[in-house]
């Protein structure tokens, strides 16, 4: 039963969530996105239209392709609105606990035939799928941050995901412009089992004293062309969202390289979390 995707379903409007629905409007996706409660959703809605009033100021969108882009996207705090959405995609937090309290939720309401995919960065998608009764229709669809930029998306297969859900979703990546990837249901997929170590070894060599931040981040910009240094990614993708990864990822492989750095786990127990709270490993308020 293959499904012809016009409606797109986006859980959670955080940092990635509303990446994913702006694209997702602007590529043509009536789109729907949820989040659970109206301040939460008001500031991710504000993230989307700030993003289109810049691409009107920089000629990259005409004020009529921002308006069309408005019009096909809605906003709910019920999820029950997603019923007739023909995919879904779930950008809540790295937390299984609370994916797997929405993936039996979403399964009651939505037609058979829908697909959900998850944007998580390292947990089992394995465990998400088993908790529906559309074990075949469940896949990962990982976007990169910032989602409307990075052209990369990761579509991971589960060993229950049929063929056509990833024929299905490499078209849709290929639709809002990006390249797709096959990746298995394995702890990081491709990017993060090389990226996560990267950036824990960063924080490692701060702690022992190698050097400063500033110049371990000056270091891979200008030794190695990296747009960012390892620190200013961490602050950009979120301490708790990659120590959850590297977490998710020792779990899998207990291999000592994703074992998160106490100072890591410290930054986040201050609820230091980077840009979306603007206190990381950067004091975002004072740059
Ligand atoms: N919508 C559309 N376009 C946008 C946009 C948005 N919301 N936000 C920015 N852009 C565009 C800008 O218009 C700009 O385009 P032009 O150059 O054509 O004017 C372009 O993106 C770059 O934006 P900026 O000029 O503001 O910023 P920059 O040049 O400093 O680049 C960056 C910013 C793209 C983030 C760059 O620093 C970069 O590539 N950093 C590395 C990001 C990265 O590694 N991401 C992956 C993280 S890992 C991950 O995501 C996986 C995981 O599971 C944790
Ligand atoms: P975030 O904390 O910025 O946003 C998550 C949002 O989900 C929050 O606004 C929260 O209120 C909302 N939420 C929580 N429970 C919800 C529920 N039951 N229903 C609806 N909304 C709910 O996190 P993020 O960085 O956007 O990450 C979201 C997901 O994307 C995670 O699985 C993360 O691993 C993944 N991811 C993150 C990045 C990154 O660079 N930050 C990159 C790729 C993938």
């Amino acid at each position: 039963m293959a499904i012809e995707i016009k409606r797109v379903g986006v859980i959670g409007c955080g940092l990635m969530g509303s990446g994913i629905a702006q694209t997702c409007a602007q590529s043509g996706y009536e789109t729907i996105v949820h989040e659970v409660n109206q301040e939460l959703l008001d500031k991710g809605l504000g993230r989307i239209y700030g993003a289109w009033d810049m691409l009107v100021g920089k000629q990259k969108l005409s004020e009529a392709q921002a308006q069309e882009a408005r019009g096909r996207l809605r906003s709910t705090l019920n999820l029950e609105d997603f019923r007739d959405c023909d995919l879904v995609i779930e950008v809540i937090v790295e937390n299984m606990e609370k994916k797997l309290q929405l993936f039996p939720h979403l399964d009651r309401i939505l037609r058979p035939e829908a697909l959900i995919a998850t944007n998580t960065s390292s947990l089992t998608i394995t465990e998400m799928a088993a908790s529906t009764n559309r074990q075949d229709r469940i896949a990962g669809l990982h976007f990169f941050n910032p989602a409307p930029v990075m052209k990369l998306v990761e579509v991971v297969r589960t060993i229950a995901t049929s063929d056509e859900t990833v024929e299905t979703l490499k078209s849709f990546a290929r639709s809002l412009g990006k390249t797709p990837v096959v990746a298995k249901d394995r702890a990081g997929f491709i990017v993060n089992f090389l990226l996560i170590p990267y950036m824990l070894a960063a924080v490692r060599m701060y702690e022992q004293g190698f050097a400063t931040m500033e110049d371990i981040d000056t270091s891979m910009k200008l030794g190695c062309g990296y747009p960012m240094g390892p620190f200013e990614l961490l602050d950009y993708v979120g301490l708790d969202t990659t120590l959850y990864a590297a977490e998710a990822i020792y779990e899998e492989f207990k291999d000592p390289i994703y074992a998160p750095p106490p100072l890591l786990k410290r930054m986040v127990l201050l609820r230091r979390f980077g840009k979306k709270n603007g206190r990381g490993f950067y004091n975002m308020s004072e740059l």
